[in-house]
């Protein structure tokens, strides 16, 4: 167990929390969750002890292991990656160490006969025998194959270094694991092996996580760093969400009522209060008056956009025919003689390990580029709105967000387009910024306001999930799953993919696809069907 008493931590004059009170408990796992910036990563150190806080302290019982993912990609470069992973569990990996030097040892005294019998007996225990099969298979279940397990770790890609240093966070099954964003850098099927790992744990678990499903599968409890406190709440991510949406609402219901009744109030009292016979009674309002307050509303640092697309019109029965279409950029066959029709209805979400050949289909239906050879062809009665993967283009010019707006409107009242910009959270001078400073996060929402502009029947999003905080993606979210359009998108947050697609393309690695109407969840399970059965 660990427990967090009057925990406070300030940078200079920045406070990021403080009288933190916590206890986290074995079997439990934690969510942490906050604004980037909130503390998140700074009160993980605090756990580990690597920082000091300013006030307070954490106890943790004595004889509990704690392991800690590696932030630093490189601290392991000259140790094979079998070793890395058991340094992850000290007590073993010092004990095989000194019983190694031991029998290396030219003259083998009896003392070392009876340390090494000793050695031998702790390593049994601590589970040494067992240690490199289990290594072995953790690795794999993370995508290492066997072939890598003996190079050394400077010889592994930086997404293949994340995948060991998450092995040996893990691996000894320590009493505590804190882990800052695991799933950042995971491709999907080694974040399922680290849901099945986690939900199966029988530790502690802190982790760090901006991914919803993750949050939403493994979390018994979130932890929402915020308004410069730490709170606690159980559940999973969806239910903290929607419970501390509706915590803001009633306190923001309350403090209308009571903003009313104190402009009764005052009102009486400034009608009556020289009128004599009410006198009386406009001090007693007087009194009345002082007592009530107005719950203070702690400034949050999130802020929760709203998306929603309307079409202008509804669509015909034909929508898209996608016939025997080839592209090859730069030399590589991207797609090869693909063919598809979209149906009514359709909200297909395409996967694939090659996000060119992804986008590529994404920019032949937008009509940016021309197959090669095929035929795309869209109904009449289609409007499409697109959001490229690369926006770049779009913010060249040296004007302000309502002129950048403006271009894509027919109403060019600032007004108008201030309503769009709005609802993505540009409000005030804002709108007055230069759209060439923005921020990755920023364009993204002004290109969404961009398609909410729009009127479009059909919607093309390649990656716009990518920059965006957790409260936009959830936005984005409630707006795509009720637009009543086409939808065709790829994204890495799983789920949006879960929750809008009603139709899944995986485009191979040889361009072809793989197409099925089923949900994401339906599609991640038959594949692994497929491969056990392989
Ligand atoms: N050593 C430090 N000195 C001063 N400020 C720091 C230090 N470490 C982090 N900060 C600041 O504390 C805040 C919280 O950082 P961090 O915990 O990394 O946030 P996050 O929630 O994104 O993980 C940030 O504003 C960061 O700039
Ligand atoms: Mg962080």
């Amino acid at each position: 167990m660990i427990t967090v008493s009057n925990l406070g931590l300030t940078y200079g004059s920045q406070k990021l929390f403080d009288r933190v009170d916590l206890q986290f408990v074995a079997g439990n796992c934690y969510g942490i969750i906050g604004a980037n910036g909130a503390g998140k990563s700074t009160f993980l150190k605090l756990i580990s002890g690597e920082i000091e806080s300013t006030s307070g302290h954490v106890s943790i019982g004595a004889d509990v292991r704690m392991s800690v993912l590696k932030q630093d990609q490189e601290m392991f470069n000259d140790y094979s990656v079998l070793e890395t992973v058991l340094m992850g569990n000290a007590p073993l990996y010092q004990c095989g160490k000194e019983k190694d030097a031991i029998y290396e040892k030219e003259d083998f005294s009896d003392e070392d006969g009876l340390r090494a019998a000793e050695l031998e007996e702790q390593f049994a225990e601590l589970g040494g025998w067992e240690a490199e099969s289990e290594i072995s298979q953790m690795l794999q279940g993370l995508g290492i194959p066997i072939a890598l397990h003996e190079k050394q770790m400077g010889e592994l890609e930086g997404r293949q270094k994340v995948k060991v240093l998450l092995a040996q966070a893990l691996f000894g099954r320590p009493d505590i694991v804190l882990l800052d964003e695991p799933t950042n850098n995971l491709d999907i099927d080694s974040v399922v092996w680290l849901e099945d790992f986690l939900l199966d744990y029988e530790g502690t678990v802190l982790v760090v996580a901006h991914d919803r499903y993750f949050l939403n599968t493994v979390c018994t409890h979130i932890v929402d760093i915020d308004f410069g406190k730490i709170k606690l709440y159980v559940g999973n991510y969806d239910f903290w969400h929607d419970s501390s949406q509706l915590m803001q609402k009633l306190m923001r219901d309350q403090n209308r009522k009571t903003e009313d009744k104190i402009q009764d109030l005052q009102e009486f009292i400034r009608r009556f209060s020289a009128n004599k016979s009410k006198s009386r009674q406009a001090t007693s309002r007087k009194k009345l008056l002082e007592k009530l307050t107005i719950e203070e509303m702690p400034a949050s640092s999130r802020r929760y956009p709203w998306v929603g697309f309307k079409p202008e019109r509804e669509v015909g029965k034909d929508i898209l025919f996608v016939t025997e279409v080839s592209k090859t950029i730069d030399g590589v066959k991207l797609l090869d003689n693909i063919s598809f029709i979209l149906g009514k209805g359709d909200k297909v979400a395409f996967i694939g390990e090659n996000e060119n050949a992804i986008s590529a289909l994404f920019q032949l239906l937008a009509e940016e580029l021309e197959p090669d050879a095929g035929e795309i062809k869209w109904g009449v009665t289609t409007s499409r709105a697109y959001f490229p993967r690369d926006n770049a283009a779009f913010f060249q010019d040296d004007i302000n967000l309502v002129d950048w707006m403006r271009q894509f409107s027919e109403d060019k009242r600032e007004s108008f387009v201030r309503q769009f910009l709005g609802r993505m959270l540009f409000a005030g001078d804002d709108v007055y910024k230069k759209v060439t400073v923005l921020s990755g996060g920023e364009k993204v929402r002004c290109m969404l306001s961009r398609m909410m502009l729009s009127g479009a029947n059909v919607l093309l999003l390649d990656q716009p999930t990518n920059h965006l905080d957790m409260e936009s993606i959830a936005a984005l979210n409630n707006g795509l799953e009720a637009f009543p359009g086409n939808i065709l998108f790829t994204t890495h947050d799983h789920q949006l993919i879960q929750t809008v697609a009603n139709r899944i393309i995986e485009i191979t690695a040889e361009g072809q696809l793989i197409d099925r109407k089923m949900t994401y969840d339906e599609y991640v399970a038959q594949r692994r069907q497929n491969e056990a059965a392989n």
